[in-house]
């Protein structure tokens, strides 16, 4: 089984104007993530803490102050991201696990990480 320690979604070259103005911005950090998660090792299966997922997104309905980019499990949203801060958020969040207050937007835990308990569901009766 395949451990994951975070999953990072990018929203770097959206249809949206507003998230991202200058698209060679996004690009650029696009390229700056996949690169360090590669170089750096975060992909590799006999990581520790799991691996580190990347994905870019179209949306991810923040839809300002972009390139946006948000972390999970953490939920956190970072904006304004750059190369720059790509590298910073992978070092000192992903790696080090101190997120960087000065650049989060908000933050969007799951329900089960803010305390509050997930019902299962009834399993389905049949019929007599
Ligand atoms: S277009 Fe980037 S978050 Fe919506």
């Amino acid at each position: 089984m395949t451990r994951v320690s975070h999953h990072l979604l990018l929203c770097a070259t959206p249809t949206k104007a507003l998230c991202c103005p200058d698209p060679a911005i996004g690009a650029a950090s696009w390229d700056t993530l996949k690169r360090l998660v590669r170089e750096w090792g975060l992909e590799d299966p006999q990581r520790p803490e799991g691996i580190v997922l990347r994905n870019k997104a179209d949306c991810l309905r923040i839809c300002a102050e972009g390139p946006v980019l948000l972390i999970w499990p953490e939920g956190i949203v970072y904006t304004g991201v750059s190369p720059e801060r790509i590298e910073r958020i992978l070092r000192e969040h992903v790696i080090g696990g101190s997120p960087i207050e000065a650049w989060i937007l908000k933050r969007m835990p799951f329900a089960a990480a803010s305390g509050l308990a997930l019902q299962p569901t009834a399993a389905p009766t049949t019929a007599p």
